[in-house]
């Protein structure tokens, strides 16, 4: 990290439509220099940050940007189908579709160490998208959702200051991969973004989405992964973020989904004994992500909960609550 890398002291926080227009044109402007008619890719994973370069793009350079989006199949119910309506629907984006689902969970079988799924998942994307990049033709440039906490985070790493956990995000592609970078939005903190996504015309709940980890669904499936089970959590997961939603919930808690640990325990359906495994609720609020408290959930909103999660899917027989702020348990399980 060099000291230019720092955001310059005198920009200004970009908080209203108006400054994030002047931005977004500038930008506009500075991609189109430095791009020319050439070609960019892009890993889309339909997070904010992926998102708010990709719609950045479109407007500056249009076809010449080349989006892959990476199903690694730990991504939650329809977010894979929403981000093709969004790009592809909506935003005319050239936008290409990798459904890697089975090279993943065929590598992640049997593993169970957390830092072991974090390291193949990680690698086993950039492979993923390295065989997308070597496929295509004549592309020069690579943009990165890089944001400013990130910029933060390398020059604490170059530091000494050690990481809790791996967290994974697209970089270090191999050698023969060896493209320009396009960050337009390195020098934003994340309410920038948000702020200018939206200058941009993204739907609201897409910029103001809860975070979701690079390893998705797969660092909430604990232990080694199975099919049945990772099914079983994304359909809970899906219940839990339909009630929040329909409760006032969403807007108000930071980050909510639900954990499937590998345990099962005996329970009762229909008069017949019933093995299943728990679905335990994660309801947290946190202005950084280092410390977190829980958020209290009324009763009614987890009791029904409850009884959707255990009515409507298969394998799962008890639902918990998570009373743990971090310190001392992080905010996700793995
Ligand atoms: P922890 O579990 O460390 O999580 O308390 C803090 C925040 O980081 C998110 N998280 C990740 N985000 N890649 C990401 O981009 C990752 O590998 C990753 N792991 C955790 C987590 O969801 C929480 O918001």
């Amino acid at each position: 990290m060099k000291f230019s890398d720092r955001r310059p002291e005198i920009m200004v926080r970009i908080n209203t439509k108006e400054l994030a227009y002047r931005f977004i044109d500038e930008q506009v402007k500075l991609v189109r220099e430095q791009v020319g008619d050439r070609k960019v890719l892009l890993a889309l994973s339909g997070g904010v940050d992926s998102s708010v370069v990709a719609a950045l793009l479109i407007k500056a350079i249009g076809k010449q940007l080349v989006c892959v989006h990476v199903n690694h199949g730990l991504m939650r119910k329809d977010e894979s189908e929403n981000v093709i309506k969004l790009f592809r629907g909506e935003m005319d984006a050239n936008l290409i579709y990798v459904d890697a689902t089975d090279r993943f969970l065929e590598l992640l079988a049997d593993v169970s160490d957390p830092e072991k799924k974090r390291k193949i998942i990680g690698a086993e994307f950039i492979n993923v998208f390295a065989d997308e990049a070597r496929r295509l033709e004549g592309i020069e440039f690579l943009a990165q959702g890089t944001i400013y906490p990130d910029i933060l985070e390398s020059i604490e790493q170059a530091e000494g200051k050690k990481a809790v956990k791996s967290h994974h995000n697209v970089g270090g592609l191999p050698e023969d991969l060896n493209f320009e970078l396009v960050e337009p939005i390195k020098l934003l903190y994340k309410d920038e973004v948000r702020v200018v996504g939206e200058a941009l015309g993204l739907p609201h709940n897409m910029v103001y989405r809860q975070p979701f980890p690079g390893p998705g669904l797969g660092v909430r499936c604990l232990g080694a992964i199975t099919r049945d089970r990772l099914h079983a959590l994304r359909e809970a997961d899906a219940i839990l973020r339909e009630e929040f939603d329909n409760n006032g919930l969403a807007g108000k808690v930071w980050q909510y989904f639900i954990v499937v640990p590998d345990i099962k325990s005996v329970g009762v359906k229909d008069g017949s004994r019933y093995e299943g495994w728990p679905a335990i609720i994660r309801a947290v609020n946190t202005t950084d992500a280092m410390s977190a408290t829980v958020e209290e959930i009324p009763y009614p909103v987890l009791h029904k909960i409850t009884a959707r999660i255990t009515a409507e899917v298969e394998g799962i027989n008890r639902v918990l609550f998570d009373l743990t702020p971090k310190p001392v348990g992080t905010i996700e399980w793995e």
